[in-house]
């Protein structure tokens, strides 16, 4: 009793847990982060994203892609948009984005037009962060305050990504503790998810579904059979929108389908099975605002995974490199 109070005691748990938070827990700052250093930094990534979007509408949900893979594997931290090098070879041709992932060059061209304003001053990683924001409002969803402060790793591994990003064969168990594992609740798994209500998928990441599963929609199933044959190797880049009703919207359609087992992917049907994740699916399906005041919670603490703060890191000069 008497040691544990002694004034070296509590100054050494202070040191020992400061030193804990400093490790652990690295803090973002407020969106104000470049106010002073980049003051045109949001128009000039938002203008960027919009003309993307504008030649294709599928690539804002790509771009909203990219910050999950990146936040997945090994924190937010730009590493997604690393090319192999001789020293490593990079995310880019692990499972989950192999002729998958999508949008490295647009943002190379917001990467080059953020340089243009400000050099050497925004991280790629934070730049993802801000163009996931943009893409979800600009197809119609919620928009938030980015928080800001991270800076680029210099290394990666195909195997992080490997182990870090969930497939599309996990069952609802796998996904929840996945998730847990980031500090991501079981609600935070639901509201991310209804990031399928945009976007595409290769008829490979569905196929097992709409050929071999029994909580889905028939003529729901027959749709999607007629695009993706069942031989494993034909037509597998064959392409099925995630959401069938609306699928360059920004909308809770992705849980409305849910329950109608019209779920394109095994994971996403997962989260509506009987289980003890449907009430959360129906509460998002009756209400888009729920949805969106929860997805924007969730947004916000995916972009807060194990960022690099401080010394930690680079900002990199061209996001595909370490400098
Ligand atoms: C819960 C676990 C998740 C799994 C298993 C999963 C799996 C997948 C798969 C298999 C695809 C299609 C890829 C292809 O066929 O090429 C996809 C697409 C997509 N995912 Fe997820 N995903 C998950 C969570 C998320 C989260 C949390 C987000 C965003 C915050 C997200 C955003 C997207 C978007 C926007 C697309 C469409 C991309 C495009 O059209 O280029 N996903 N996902």
């Amino acid at each position: 009793m008497a040691s544990s109070s002694s004034p070296f005691m509590a100054k050494l748990s202070l040191a020992l847990l400061v030193l804990f938070m400093g490790s652990a827990t690295a803090q973002l700052s407020s969106q104000d982060f470049y106010s002073k250093s980049c003051p045109k930094l949001f128009p000039t990534v938002k203008s960027t994203v919009q003309s993307a979007i504008a030649k294709e509408t599928r690539m804002g949900a790509s771009l909203l892609r990219l910050f999950f893979h990146d936040c997945f594997v090994n924190g937010c931290d730009g590493s997604v948009l690393l090319d192999d090098t001789s020293n490593f070879v990079g995310e880019k041709t692990a499972n989950a984005n192999r002729n998958s992932v999508r949008g490295f060059d647009v943002i190379d061209n917001i990467k080059s037009a953020v340089e243009g304003v400000c050099p050497g001053v925004v991280s790629c990683a934070d730049i993802l962060a801000i163009t996931a924001r943009d893409s979800v409002v600009l197809l119609g969803g919620p928009s938030w305050d980015v928080k800001l402060g991270r800076r680029d790793a210099r290394t990666t591994s195909r195997a992080a990504a490997n182990n870090g990003i969930p497939p599309p064969t996990f069952n609802l168990n796998r996904l929840i503790s996945r998730f847990n594992a980031l500090g991501l609740s079981t609600q935070d798994l639901i509201a991310l998810s209804g990031s399928h209500t945009i976007g595409q998928a290769r008829c490979t990441s569905f196929r097992a579904r709409i050929y071999n599963e029994t909580n889905i929609d028939k003529s729901f199933a027959q749709t999607r059979q007629s695009n993706c044959p069942r031989t494993n190797g034909s037509g597998d880049n064959n392409l099925a929108p995630l959401d069938l009703q609306s699928p360059t919207v920004f909308d809770n359609n992705y849980h409305k389908n849910l329950i109608q087992n019209k779920g394109l992917l095994h994971s996403d049907q997962q989260l509506y099975n009987g289980g003890s994740t449907d009430s959360i699916v129906r509460s998002y399906a009756d209400s888009q605002t729920n949805f969106f005041n929860d997805f924007v919670s969730a947004m916000i603490k995916m972009g807060d995974i194990s960022p690099l703060t401080g010394s930690k890191g680079e900002i990199r000069k061209n996001c595909r490199r370490a400098n």
